[in-house]
């Protein structure tokens, strides 16, 4: 049982991060070696990532080479990273620039398409050729920048025993989709030069409005689909979510399922940090560590204190605070953010920190050691987002007693059992959650959590039992390795 897998990501914790999808590529490994699987990560060496090799050439070799991928060199070299095996594309035309993954100063990379599409070629490669001392036979694909990796392989062949297409024994893949709402377009006069033949540019193949999708490309060649939580699985075949590809997913339904993300529950620990730590059988550190966080955020707040750690971007429902939070602060309430994003939705939020001094505080930016104080010392973590294909923050909540108040969309509906009369009566409430994502419903919430919060024998119990409830990667790596084992068995 168990086997080599191959993972082609955009991000992976600890290397680059800019949402939980690194989070969740950097613990698959982890997990899936309790479970006898072998996983290493293809990423694209940015420049931070190439500055590792230079600074000590002698821990990479060089076990793959391409003098023509899109314009230049590419190599990959092999190390070792805080535990992980990380394969790391280096092709400096396409890597090395100052910014983000995908952004630089004036916007997205223009040949972004281009860059995902040397990232997924070298993907399938190797899944296919496999490397002198390492031949997987599962590639894992996450989202649009890794979607084209399953398409090279229905395409250009898989390996095995059959003639193109993916005969027996050849390398199997698994896409899945963290966020639908990237999808990786292209203008249709890329067929050739994304490496895709005519053939497939059909509405069955990677054709989408006209143009490529390279997350299309993936979702219709993978042998297997997967997404972030169960309930996203579902909302991902339903107009409302599925941002137009509802009816490719919906026709591929049999091989499509919903996997949970865990956490890294080493990391996120609230009985090992290293100020005021707490457990569920001695939660007084939790008193302490919220009032380090009132002091570091200059807050005095008589109710609950929520917090709220996020990307700031239409899909969190930043927008919404401004309207229900003068109501929450007359209630008692306060709030800490920790965030940054669009420039509207950081300057609505500066400006309520502005109206309500010692109530809410704003931290613009991203700080993972602060992020950690805000779930420590929050009653309360705020989750009103739109569509949320699993989400961590929520998590890290039950883990740290710091109550989710979440909409009930995706993997929040999914982690979250809302304090309704049953569920109180039952001992089984871990938060609020609140249905549909608008401000009559969120502000519902508020309510319901200043009114719990003024409880203490109810709200101890909800704290409890978000602390006991389980949010590691045990179960769902189970579920991977399981999916994984199918595949190749066949
Ligand atoms: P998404 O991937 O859609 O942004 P998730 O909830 O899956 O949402 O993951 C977000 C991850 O990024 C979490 O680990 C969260 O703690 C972290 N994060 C988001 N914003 C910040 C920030 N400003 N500072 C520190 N960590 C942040
Ligand atoms: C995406 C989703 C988020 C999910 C993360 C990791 O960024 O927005 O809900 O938790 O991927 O799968």
């Amino acid at each position: 049982m168990g086997g080599k897998v191959l993972s082609v990501a955009s991000e992976c914790v600890p290397l680059i991060k800019t949402g939980g999808l690194a989070d969740v590529v950097g613990a698959l490994p982890a997990a899936l070696a309790r479970e006898g699987w072998e996983m290493r990560v293809l990423l694209p060496a940015y420049r931070p990532l190439r500055r590792l090799i230079q600074d000590d050439p002698a821990a990479w070799t060089e076990v793959w080479y391409e003098d023509g991928l899109w314009g230049g060199v590419g190599r990959v070299l092999a190390g070792q990273v805080a535990g992980l095996s990380v394969l790391l594309l280096d092709a400096a035309h396409l890597y090395d620039r100052e910014g983000g993954p995908y952004a630089g100063p004036s916007g997205d990379w223009p040949d972004n398409a281009q860059r995902f599409a040397a990232l997924s070629w070298v993907g399938a490669r190797i899944a296919r050729d496999g490397l002198a001392d390492w031949k997987p036979d599962l590639l894992h694909a996450h989202d649009w920048q890794a979607g084209l990796a399953p398409a090279y392989l229905a395409y250009h062949g898989a390996g095995g025993d059959g003639a193109g297409g993916q005969g027996a024994g050849g390398a199997k893949s698994v896409i899945t989709v963290h966020n639908i709402a990237f999808q990786g377009q292209a203008a249709p006069h890329l067929l050739g030069d994304l490496r895709l033949p005519g053939h497939a540019f059909t509405p069955e193949g990677v054709e989408y409005f006209g143009g490529i999708s390279s997350l299309k490309a993936g979702l219709v060649t993978a042998d297997r689909i997967t997404t972030v939580s169960p309930g996203y699985a579902r909302e991902l075949m339903r107009p409302e979510f599925g941002r137009g590809l509802e009816g490719v997913i919906a026709a591929r339904a049999e091989v499509v399922s919903g996997i949970l993300n865990g956490v890294d529950t080493a990391i996120w620990s609230p009985g090992a940090e290293a100020e005021t730590p707490y457990t569920a059988a001695d939660p007084s550190g939790k008193a302490a560590a919220r009032a380090a966080l009132c002091a570091a955020f200059g807050l005095e707040v008589p109710g609950p204190l929520a917090v709220l750690v996020s990307r700031l971007t239409d899909q969190k429902g930043i927008d919404l605070l401004p309207g229900v939070l003068p109501e929450f602060i007359e209630a008692g309430g306060g709030l800490a953010v920790l965030g940054s994003g669009y420039p509207e939705l950081e300057g609505a939020l500066l400006d309520l920190a502005a109206r309500h001094p010692g109530r809410v505080a704003v931290r613009i930016g991203y700080d993972e050691a602060l992020s950690h104080l805000l779930f420590q010392g929050g009653d309360a973590v705020l989750v009103p987002s739109r569509f949320e294909p699993c989400g961590l923050t929520q998590l890290y909540g039950l883990r740290y007693g710091t109550v989710p108040v979440v909409a009930a969309v995706g993997g929040l509906g999914d982690t979250v059992i809302n304090a309704s009369p049953a569920a109180l009566t039952a001992g089984a409430a871990t938060g609020i959650t609140f249905w549909p994502t608008d401000a009559l419903a969120f502000a519902q919430a508020l309510r319901r959590l200043v009114s719990l919060h003024a409880e203490p024998e109810i709200w101890r119990r909800i704290q409890a039992n978000a602390m006991a409830h389980p949010v590691g990667w045990e179960t769902s790596a189970a579920e991977y390795a399981a999916l994984y084992q199918g595949l190749i068995d066949r």
